[in-house]
């Protein structure tokens, strides 16, 4: 058997699904791209059939993603497999991802249906998904809690119905990894065309075991695993990749397999999901976490000091983590910032340079001292801006008296090509912003949440606000960098406002597609 461990990523299905905001295609675009740089070997980018707005994104991605293979999920439905198969078809290569639960629990309670029943749509499901392409994936859904039985009987039947890859999922993070073990050891012994297809876990992280399961699976003959980018996914998430890449790479010598990740990229890709994705990563998470090569302790920073490998068992540059931050002044050149750039691996398709060295002067000169962390910044932020943004922020000025509990805000926003100015007050020097906004545009957002952060170290760090708003019954994530937190505020609503316009105009064209249609037909 191969020693190779295909990785495959659902960072853009399991995880996304479980963001208190959808992503927008452009944003899972960025995503996409970050993943095929990283080197995965098959990323799940969404679930067609769900909605327009995932059929799209799905279309996208297949259609730009070259380098590795892009997948979709389906039920064990016609219409579902039908949607995945045409959202994918753009693609050269593609997978279709079909499942059904086999616990008892699941098929009595949620499909209220017989175990045989559940079987045999199964193998409709894979036989029908065959029709489009070869690589079809199955998973039985709580694989964790089936009787083994069953187990065994539905996975000889879908690889019999055609299934190259079969997926033995933990749904619910229930698993101890003794138990998953024998489960993946089982089916190996038991399932008599078991070596026809692939087998593949997908853990969840409920009992904080997910990484555990997903190594022992593997020791035992599973050759892939599904996970995501900082364990991002349904309720305490799903299995880690860094995690996982790190582990069969620092412990190669022992374990003996190989992927394809290139783990240079995973400190950019986990940042990138995490600010995109509105979902800070624990400061003590492995890997990725803000604290995971820090040495506090006396003791520590000595035995450091004396030997790196006292206490460090791989180095942070092994995953992308520059711990040389030169900083940049206004008398960089534009040279020098191309040169820092492609040292933090980013090419010239990444960003466009007039765009990112204008930004880079006027912070220049507002800070005095630039890092690779801003100018990161800076080049999240040039993605995040369109070109027909309807709402763009011309000047603000804010006065505000901590003790009284008083401020007032004067904000001029170009609303579609027009000025508009307006004062306000408010309880806060960003609430008396928010009022000037309000005021100034027909906007009205509805905030949710709201959080403050610090991208940079020390003094030094630019103000990072979030927030979650939301607008006709959907979810939106606007984000605001700036060296001034209030600056940065507005500029994370007015990002919402943006999102929510665009939103309102594709619902818009649609209503209007359908109208004409509709008049056609009468
Ligand atoms: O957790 C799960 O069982 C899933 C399946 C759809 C694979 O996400
Ligand atoms: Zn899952």
């Amino acid at each position: 058997m191969s020693n190779r461990v295909m990785i495959f990523d659902t960072t853009l299905r399991d995880g996304e699904q479980a963001l208190a905001a959808s992503l927008t295609v452009k944003e899972k675009l960025q995503i996409a791209l970050a993943l095929e740089r990283l080197g995965v070997d098959v990323m799940e980018v969404g679930f067609p059939v769900s909605s327009p707005g995932d059929f799209k994104s799905v279309q996208t991605i297949a259609q730009t993603i070259k380098n590795s293979r892009v997948c979709a999920l389906s039920r064990a439905l016609e219409k579902d497999i039908d949607a995945a198969a045409q959202a994918l078809s753009v693609a050269e290569q593609f997978r279709i991802h079909t499942f059904i639960s086999t616990s008892t629990i699941h098929v009595e309670s949620k499909l209220k249906r017989s175990f045989d029943q559940v079987l045999e749509m199964a193998v409709g499901a894979v036989k029908y998904a065959r029709r489009f392409t070869d690589d079809v994936e199955f998973s039985c859904e709580d694989a964790g809690r089936t009787p083994i039985d069953n187990l065994c009987r539905m996975v000889e039947e879908a690889i019999k119905a055609g299934a190259r890859t079969i997926n033995i999922p933990d749904t619910v993070g229930y698993t101890l990894p003794s138990e998953f073990g024998s489960i993946i050891q089982t089916l190996f012994n038991r399932v008599p065309n078991i070596d026809q297809a692939v087998i593949s876990v997908h853990c969840h992280d409920d009992l904080g075991l997910s990484v555990a399961n997903s190594i022992t699976a593997v020791q035992h003959g599973a050759r892939q695993i599904e996970c995501t980018i900082n364990g991002i996914g349904e309720r305490a998430g799903n299995c880690s990749l860094e995690e996982i890449a790190m582990i069969l790479e620092t412990r190669k010598g022992q374990l003996g397999f190989e992927t394809g990740i290139n783990a240079q990229e995973i400190h950019r890709t986990s940042a990138l999901v995490s600010n995109l994705c509105n979902m800070p990563v624990q400061a003590n998470k492995a890997i990725v976490g803000s604290n995971a090569f820090t040495h506090s302790s006396g003791i520590h920073q000595d035995g450091m000091l004396k030997s790196k490998n006292t206490y460090e068992i791989m180095t942070p540059e092994s995953i992308g983590l520059n711990r040389n931050n030169l900083n940049m002044t206004s008398r960089s050149g534009r040279h020098v910032i191309k040169h820092r750039m492609m040292e933090m691996g980013y090419s010239e398709q990444d960003y466009d340079m007039d765009t990112l060295y204008d930004a880079f002067l006027d912070l220049a000169d507002k800070k005095g001292q630039v890092f690779d962390y801003d100018l990161e910044a800076l080049v999240f932020i040039e993605a995040q801006t369109e070109q027909d943004d309807h709402f763009t922020l011309q000047a603000l000025a804010v006065q505000s008296d901590s003790v009284q509990g008083k401020a007032s805000a004067t904000v001029t926003l170009n609303v579609d090509g027009h000025d508009a100015t307006q004062t306000a007050s408010g309880n806060g020097p960003v609430d008396a912003a928010y009022q000037a906004i309000s005021q100034a545009s027909d906007c009205k957002i509805n905030i949710t949440s709201y959080q403050l952060s610090a991208k940079g170290e020390g003094q030094n760090a630019l103000g990072q606000v979030d927030i979650t708003a939301s607008y006709h019954d959907r979810r939106f994530h606007g984000v605001g960098l700036a060296t001034d937190v209030v600056e940065a505020s507005v500029q994370a609503l007015i990002h919402v406002m943006n999102l929510a316009r665009r939103a309102d105009k594709v619902a818009d064209h649609k209503q209007r597609i359908k109208q004409s249609r509709d008049f056609t037909t009468v």
